[in-house]
């Protein structure tokens, strides 16, 4: 098995693949075993973060794919206690000494924790980061209107990336349009919808038997189509093959109305202005 992932251009001149490999909550040589055959199988981007605890397993599954880590998409994160100056850089080195590289693609701040403050100190130690090449590109994750707002106005730079609770029962509508003003790409978490349960829909099982698709690329697929990367985590072959399947096929626009009815409103999705990691 071996399929090819498009990628979408960022707004500061790079790319990112369009569907990407969770790996919360792997650990260990599970992990590693599994990363190394979905990157021979053709995933390329992987999103890990200091919190899940799993950068060294992951590192280890990069190496043994056999593929070469500049064909790779590493993404980490900032953890919430690793926010601040001179706190991110440390953070950082970490993250890529555990990792076993010298650089990653893509660096996040995983949530906001506006209790803190911390964040815009934080968005201009990365931007100092990416100039030093210890990060190819910068973003954030969790992040609603007015914080990437803050962000913009201390530093004049947008994040590439935001990385959003993301799938047909959260569509994060009025927050995208935001993004897609900024040419920011949204990217999906628990893009399959978690307990909101978007694959268990009647509208979804209909569409998909239409399709000839499983439910579970009817979820993915009104993502990508709508321009956002996903990030499907699985610990099964099958599955991951499936989940990254999703070019073979398009919803129509009637079907993208079908799902909306899905959509349980941007107050079902966990709260950035109260909700808060370490
Ligand atoms: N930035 C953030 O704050 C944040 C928060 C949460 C997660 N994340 C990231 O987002 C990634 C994805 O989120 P997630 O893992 O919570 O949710 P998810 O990827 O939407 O769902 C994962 C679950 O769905 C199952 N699954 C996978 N493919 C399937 C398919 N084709 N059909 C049916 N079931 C399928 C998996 O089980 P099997 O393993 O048995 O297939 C697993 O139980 C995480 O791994 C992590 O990297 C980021």
């Amino acid at each position: 098995m071996s399929f090819h992932i498009p990628d979408l251009p960022l707004h500061d001149g790079g790319r990112i693949p369009a569907v990407g490999a969770g790996t919360w909550p792997g650990k260990g040589n599970d992990l590693a075993d599994r990363l190394a055959a979905m990157i021979r199988d053709g995933y390329r981007l992987i999103d890990t973060a200091a919190q899940y605890a799993n950068e060294g397993a992951v590192g280890e599954g990069v190496r043994r794919s056999g593929v070469p880590r500049e064909e790779i998409f590493l993404t980490t994160k900032v953890a919430g206690m690793d926010q601040g100056r001179g706190l991110t850089r440390a953070g950082l080195l970490e993250s890529l000494r555990k990792l076993g590289t010298d650089y990653a693609d893509l660096l996040l701040i995983h949530w906001p924790n506006p209790s803190r403050g911390l964040a815009v100190d934080t968005w201009l130690e990365m931007i100092e980061l990416r100039t030093e090449g210890l990060v190819q590109h910068i973003g954030v994750s969790n992040f609603v209107q007015h914080q990437l707002e803050e962000l913009h106005a201390a530093s004049g730079v947008w994040p590439v990336v935001n990385q959003i609770q993301l799938s047909p029962a959260l569509a994060r509508t009025e927050l995208r349009a935001f993004l897609a003003e900024r040419g920011i790409v949204a990217e999906g978490w628990r893009p399959l919808g978690g307990p909101e349960d978007p694959m268990g829909q009647i509208i979804t099982g209909k569409i998909a038997r239409r399709l000839g698709v499983e439910r579970s690329q009817v979820v993915l697929r009104w993502a990508v189509q709508q321009g956002a990367v996903v990030i499907p985590a699985s610990s099964n072959p099958h599955r991951w093959a499936l989940n990254a399947d999703l070019f073979g096929f398009e919803l129509t626009d009637a079907d993208l109305a079908d799902l909306a009815t899905l959509d349980l409103g941007e107050a079902a999705a966990w709260d950035s202005r109260t909700h808060e990691e370490w």
